[in-house]
This record gives C-alpha cells, structure tokens and sequence, in this order.
C-alpha cells in the first residue's frame, strides 16, 4: 500500500493564537516530518503541507481582549511559529495560512459546490446575541450557572466543574463574557451540513472498517490505529446529525452565498480545505500540478494530527471531499494521543508548557536531542509524559553514551591505525557475519515500522543497531588485539564503520543534523562504505546535558506556572487560588444533607456524553443510579469497587436522558483535576458522613 506513485502529507494546521509547545511538536509535527523525510530519502514524490489556521472566534477574542485587530494577532503568530518550524527542522514544502487570497478562494468554491449539491440545509435558530457589542455570541463566550451542578462559571458549551455537554440554552443566568451583560436571543440563518443524509448508504462507515471506497480498496485499515478507527466508529454509532459550519463573526472567510452577510464558514469548515489551498500555492511556486496531489487514486493522502482532531479528519472532512467529488480520501489520519508534562496535562491558559520556541534559544544546537526524546515518548497508544529528567537522562545515557560515542571511536581509531582510511575485511568470524547481518536486517525493520507509522518503536529498533556496534567494539576491544592480531583488527573496524555508515541513514528521518555531521565525518553519502575510502577526523556529536541546566528549565517552568511567583502563598498561608467561602449557614441547615458512604458497583460510559460516568452505587440502603461528569479523569473500569461519598437526598434530576439519584463528592484542585473523597478506611455503606 506504500508503494503509491505519490504522498501528500499533512499537519494540522496550528491556531495562529499563540505559540507552539511540545505536546504539538510530539503530536504531530515530528512524526510528520520523520515520515515526510523517510519518504523523501526512498526517492520518493512527496508534498509535505502545513500552514497556520488564522480564522476563529478564539482570535477575535483575543485581539478585543489585546485591543488589536484579529490580522495583527495572525500576523505575529503566523511568524513565530513558521520561525520555530523552520529552526527546529521540520521541513514542510510549504507552510501557508488561511488568511490568504488563494485560501478564501478555495474554501469559497468549496462551500459553493457543496451547496450547489445540496449537501447543506439552512435552519434559523434562536442565538444569544450581545446587544451592546452587536454580535451573536459563540458557545465559549457566554458563561453562566450549570443546569446539573450550580457552578457559577459554566461555559456556553460545557460545564468543566462536572463535565457536563451543554447548550447555551440550558445555562441559568447567561450572561456574555464580552461585556458581562445579559444577552438576548434572537433569530439567525445557519447553512449544516447534512452529516445523516451524505452518509446514509453507509459508505463512511465500509470506508472506516475496511478501507474500501465503492468497491474499491483505497486503504489497508489495519494500519489504523485502534484509537483513530474507535473514536470515528462511536462517533457513526451515535448517529451522525446535521452540523452547522457557518458563524455569526466578521472574521473569517464570507458565506458565499445568497443570505451569507455578516456570516462566515465556521473555522472547522474552511481550515482542513487549507490543506488543499497550501498545495495550490506550493504548485504556483514549482510549477508543478497540485491536482496530482488531491485527485490522483495514486497517491497517499495522510493527515498527521493529535486525537482531538479525529472526527474533523476522519469524518467530516471526508464527507466534505467525497460530496464534493473528485477528490482522494485520506488513506491513513495517524492521530496521536497527549503529551503531559511533569505530571500534569499541558496547559496554555496556566503557562503549563516547554515553547518551542524558548528551548531552542534555551538549549542551541540541540534540535536533535529533542527530535530523539520526543520521538521516544511519543503518545502513538496512549499519552506519554515529557520531564526535564527523562529528557537529560536519555540524552545522556543514549545519545552520548550509545551513539555519540560508538561513532566517536570507530573514527578516532580509524585514524589512530589507519590514518583515517577504511581497511579491508581480511576474514569474518561468526560474530562478524551476525553482526553484518543485523546491519541489513535494522535497515528493513526500521522501514516497515516507518511504513506502519510506528515512529517510536523504528527510532528503538536504530538505536539498537548502535547499542549493538558499541557492544561489538567492547567485547573485541581493538585497542588489545592492535598488538597481537593487526588483521583481525582491519576487520573489526570495518565493520564499524559499516556500522556507522548504516547509522548514518536509518537514522536520518529522526535525527537529520546528526546525520549531515556523521555523513559528512564519514565523507560518505553512498549506502556502502568501502575499503580504502578515506574518512574525515571525528566531530563531537553531543554533548552531555548537566543538572544545572535541566534544574534551571524545571524552576522557570514552575515560576511561570502561576502568574505572579511571590504569589504562591498568601501572608496568611492561604493559598490565593482557592475560592472564596460560600455564605455562612446554620447547623442544621448543614444536616440537612444525607451524605453516606457507598461503593460503586458497576460504571459505565454515558452513551450520549463523552465527559458522563452511569453507576450503580450500593448505598447501604439501596442501589441506585448516578450520574457523574468524571469521565476525562477516571476510566469505568477503574473506578468498580471504589468506596465513596454520596449526597443520596439530592433530588433526583435528568442529565442527558439519565435520571441521577444522587451525587458523588468529588474534590476539584485549582487545575481541575477530580479526586473522590473516600473514607480513610473501609466503613460499611451507608455510613452516615456528619
Ligand atoms: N487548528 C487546529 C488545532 O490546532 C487544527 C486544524 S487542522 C485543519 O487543533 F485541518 F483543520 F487544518
Ligand atoms: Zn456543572
């Protein structure tokens, strides 16, 4: 299936509202940019495209709140992260935006056809509308008190105090975040597209499970990841509905069509068509065919993206290719899981991230040492952690004590012996032909991982290979025999610089500066390396990472965490985050709560909500049902048998079409991170808690 005539891949486009962290890059940016040069060093037609995704309501806001214009927002940012790209070393062909000419063209054309083709049906909704800002509101920009909990600060979209998926509609007090007023509801036309009736004949769900497109094998879907081809079959289950894709904003790309003033394509709609836009461009520039790229069956469409993006690429934008007609569908969408960062979820808002920016400054020189890192914890099945730690202790222990060094000796005793020339094999032993032998097979094992997009196990499966010439070398120590047996030792350096020379290109999609550095020490750009070639003097490689430096990142990254450092604490010892006491209230007031201990005895995802937890909780007095919004902190599975708090005279209530009898108390930190309150022991349910 890899041996399409042609690739195009992609990145998702990165938001132009702020910099970019490692979580992107591991998500990502890297494993695109490794399977783009791996491509690329078979020879192949490649077109690796990127750009920044500039439209949004997350950019108007931010120019309001930053008093600037949304343009001068796209503008800043769009520069800083091509800049960070371009130093880091991820090579796209072209890095676009959407904000341009070309791209409002495409997009437009895209809408046009579509409606044309009926694939969209217009529906006039009531909205919240801010009377004084003259604008209808986005779901994230009304907040007000959650239906389902009370807490005072739930989004427009969702409650994140208990999780719950919400419509404006349901909040009690809405009121708009842009001037705090209390907004109105009032009429607006929305163009959806027709999610039900375009897949209908069950062509996307054929297409996901068995990669057959009309009858045709368009992809191998056991190269799928589980989690990719999971989300996108519950997401079918539950039953595609119409989705609104235009938008009550000024800024944007304009609704193309009659009745279009004043609204333009929701960012979702127009930005994966960017893709298509940046090829375009890139096709300008080259004079090259960009339809080559999009419209060939021989070619391989890859859309590299981080899990949240699953649906857009793996469903609606198919949906939109395919209705539009003409199109290749994507034959492989490698979405990765998350990246954490010293034991807690990345997060811009806290300043809870490593900017890429700020390591290339902080730690020059050193692309590599991240690409090996990043690359050896990347979330591929499920989310992995970055610290500072890991970070020096892998660099350390296996780029500098494995690679760099094997390299190191096998030049510096080459031109110890043999004034820098490869001497030849005068006689193999078992040992050597092993070895030999492993060289071939780590080059083949390496491409088939790469070809199945299993980045971290192919950069394991290179660095055993120099794990392997370094064990070589200490277990015949050419440095003794060189007085004893000098042809024997002819032999052995041979074979390490074969080794070498191997290392120099199974290693070039992860660690590309390394391997200019070791290509060029080898003098060598040829698959083979051959006796009487003469080689360059040894360079150093990398250099070790000492504590200083990874104490000094853990302590900014702290300082920067919370706003103001001298803040951590108030004089008082309190700690200035926590909420304010609620009103006083009586003794008996408080008994009024029925709160016992109870075990949970079986969980279970919601079926109609991602963040929704059912239980049966055994209260001691009965078992009953509760529902709670827990499920981004606690798995189903882990939470049976658990013994736990329960408000069990809550009034019952409804939530998404569930009847909860009762409440789980769940302790909430400033981050907020979920913990149950449990007994410090095993007490009977029922247990009255007073
Ligand atoms: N800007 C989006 C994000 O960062 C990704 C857009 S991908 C695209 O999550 F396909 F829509 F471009
Ligand atoms: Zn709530």
């Amino acid at each position: 299936m890899n041996d399409k005539k042609r690739h195009t891949i992609t990145a998702a486009l990165p938001y132009a509202n702020g910099p970019l962290h490692l979580g992107h890059i591991a998500g990502c940016y890297l494993p695109a940019d490794i399977y783009s040069r791996y491509l690329k060093g078979k020879g192949k037609d490649v077109l690796f495209v990127c750009g920044s995704d500039e439209h949004g309501a997350a950019i108007t806001l931010r120019a309001k709140k930053e008093d600037t214009t949304p343009q001068a927002i796209v503008d800043k940012n769009h520069t800083i992260i091509k800049k960070a790209f371009e130093d880091f070393g991820i090579e796209f062909d072209i890095y676009h935006r959407t904000s341009s000419k070309l791209h409002h063209e495409t997009a437009s054309e895209f809408f046009k056809t579509l409606y044309d083709k009926k694939a969209f049906k217009e529906e006039t909704t009531n909205q919240f509308y801010d009377e004084e800002n003259k604008q209808f509101l986005a779901d994230r920009y009304i907040v007000g008190t959650c239906p389902n909990c009370d807490s005072p600060n739930a989004y427009g979209d969702q409650c994140e105090k208990c999780g719950s998926a919400l419509s404006p509609s349901e909040l009690i007090n809405p009121k708009s975040t842009i001037s705090g007023n209390k907004p109105i509801l009032k009429e607006t036309k929305h163009w959806f597209l027709k999610m039900d009736e375009l897949t209908e004949d069950g062509w996307l769900n054929d297409w996901i499970e068995t990669g057959k497109l009309d009858g045709v094998q368009q992809h191998d879907a056991s190269k799928w990841r589980k989690q990719v081809i999971g989300q996108c079959k519950s997401w079918i289950d539950n039953g595609l509905l119409p989705r609104s894709i235009t938008r009550d904003l000024d800024w944007g790309i304009k609704v193309p069509v009659e009745g279009g003033e004043g609204k333009v394509l929701y960012v979702w709609f127009d930005a994966p068509i960017g893709y298509i836009s940046a090829s375009k461009q890139w096709a300008l520039d080259n004079n090259k065919n960009w339809e080559d790229y999009w419209k060939d069956e021989d070619t391989e469409l890859v859309h590299f993206i981080g899990k949240d993006n699953i649906v857009f690429h793996a469903i609606i934008f198919p949906i939109i290719l395919k209705t539009h007609g003409g199109y290749i569908l994507p034959t492989n969408v490698p979405a990765n899981e998350f990246l954490n960062l010293e034991g807690d979820k990345i997060s811009t808002s806290r300043n809870w991230a490593v900017w890429l920016h700020e390591y290339l400054e902080d730690f020059p020189n050193k692309e590599d040492e991240l690409r090996y890192v990043l690359t050896s914890i990347a979330p591929e099945t499920k989310d992995s952690e970055f610290t500072w730690k890991d970070y020096q202790a892998r660099v350390n222990n296996e780029l500098v004590a494995i690679l760099g060094n094997f390299i190191n000796r096998s030049v510096v005793l080459t031109h110890k012996y043999y004034e820098g020339i490869v001497p030849p094999i005068e006689s193999l032993t078992d040992y050597d032909n092993e070895i030999i032998s492993k060289i071939k097979s780590t080059q083949l094992k390496v491409d088939e991982l790469l070809s199945h997009f299993k980045f971290r196990d192919a950069q394991t499966e290179a660095m055993t290979l120099a794990r392997l010439g370094n064990k070589y070398l200490a277990d015949l120590e050419p440095w003794k025999l060189i007085k004893t047996d000098e042809n024997r030792v002819k032999t052995i350096m041979n074979i390490a610089l074969q080794i070498s020379n191997a290392l120099s290109i199974v290693f070039e999609p992860f660690l590309p500066n390394t391997c200019t550095k070791l290509k060029h020490i080898l003098n060598n750009n040829a698959v083979e390396i051959s006796a009487g070639h003469q080689i360059n003097k040894a360079e150093l490689l990398y250099q070790k990472i000492e504590d200083e430096a990874i104490e000094t990142q853990i302590k900014k990254l702290k300082e920067k965490a919370s706003p103001n450092p001298s803040e951590g604490r108030g004089k008082d010892g309190s700690n200035p985050k926590a909420k304010p006491m609620k009103d006083e209230i009586t003794f008996d007031e408080f008994t009024k709560m029925d709160i016992r201990i109870g075990t949970i005895l079986t969980a279970e995802k919601h079926p109609d909500a991602d963040k929704l937890i059912k239980m049966t909780v055994d209260t001691g007095i009965d078992e009953r049902t509760i529902v709670s919004g827990i499920a981004e902190h606690y798995k189903p599975e882990d939470i049976i048998g658990k013994q736990v708090s329960v408000l069990i005279n809550l009034a019952p209530r409804k939530i998404r079409g569930i009847e909860s009898q009762g409440m789980i108390l769940m302790a909430e930190n400033n981050e907020g991170n979920l913990a149950f309150v449990s007994p410090e022991k095993i007490i009977d349910n029922g247990g009255i808690i007073s």
